[in-house]
């Protein structure tokens, strides 16, 4: 195995064509926590197997994220690769490892990357739990960044607007909204999450941030959105647990794979 990032996301892709029998993908989805059940949605099975299989991964550190890499042909024609799960920061292994599935999607085709994420509300006026929300722009307060040295990459479109503007196109009411990325793995504390409003942001999660980073470094497009499990610490004044957050996953997995089943059939 290398120790080029890069070189190992080709060596991985490598890996995935020959485990999955796919050739080539056209889009690729991350799958955070609470968005697993949602994937059987979007298409039929072609293929799944252990991302430990490949080259560069490392297995889940949550529940609700099973670490499981799936190919999936879509009702539209489209071959999609599903991670049922991902790496986080908090983790302790890196940089790397949290980009390493966006990176080897990139190099098995995939132009289109779409990040789905839970996330606590930072706008319970407007906001209801349960709601999807289309991720318009970061701020990433994680304090790591997945490139090193001096490439200078444009994040003024991280999240593309022509997918942002798909995605309307089907749910016309959708809220879009700025995504506050922490390391985790504590949930923010209420000073944090006033900060956050002060800022403009409008949902906080401890994912999501540097695989858009990558993908961007890695020329492809993205969409990200939110499922708002809950609202911000502090806000309403209930202490937030891990299991709820896997609870409003479950309760919206049919309505949340179904639009990624059409965001997918139209791209
Ligand atoms: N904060 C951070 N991550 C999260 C939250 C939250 O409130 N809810 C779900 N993931």
């Amino acid at each position: 195995m290398s120790n080029d990032p890069y070189a190992l996301a080709t060596e991985a892709a490598t890996a995935l064509k020959s485990a999955t029998g796919v050739d080539s993908f056209d889009v690729a989805l991350v799958m955070g926590s609470g968005w697993v059940p949602a994937a059987d949605a979007i298409g039929e099975t072609i293929s799944e197997i252990p991302v430990t299989d490949l080259p560069g991964f490392a297995p889940p550190a949550v529940a609700g994220h099973a670490g499981r890499v799936r190919a999936v042909l879509t009702g539209s024609g489209k071959v999609a690769l599903i991670f049922l799960g991902r790496t986080h920061l908090y983790e302790g292994r890196g940089v790397d490892p949290v980009v390493h599935g966006v990176r080897t999607a990139i190099k098995a085709g995939a132009g289109t990357i779409v990040l789905t994420n839970a996330a606590g509300g930072l706008r319970p006026e407007t906001q209801e739990v349960g709601e999807a929300v289309l991720i318009s722009d970061h701020i990433n307060l994680t304090g790591a960044n997945p490139i090193t040295g001096a490439t200078f990459v444009d994040l003024t479109d991280v999240y593309t607007p022509r997918l942002r503007d798909l995605v309307r196109e089907i749910e016309p009411s959708m809220a879009e909204g700025v995504y506050v990325a922490f390391r985790g793995p504590t949930y923010e504390t209420p000073a944090e999450v006033r900060m956050c409003r002060i800022l403009g942001g409008d949902m906080v999660g401890m994912s999501t941030a540097l695989e858009a980073v990558a993908a961007r470094e890695g020329g492809a497009d993205v969409l990200g959105i939110s499922l708002v499990t809950n609202p911000g610490a502090g806000l309403v004044g209930e202490p937030l647990n891990h299991e709820e957050v896997l609870e409003v996953g479950r309760a919206t997995a049919a309505r949340m794979g179904g639009l990624l089943a059409e965001v997918v059939g139209k791209l």
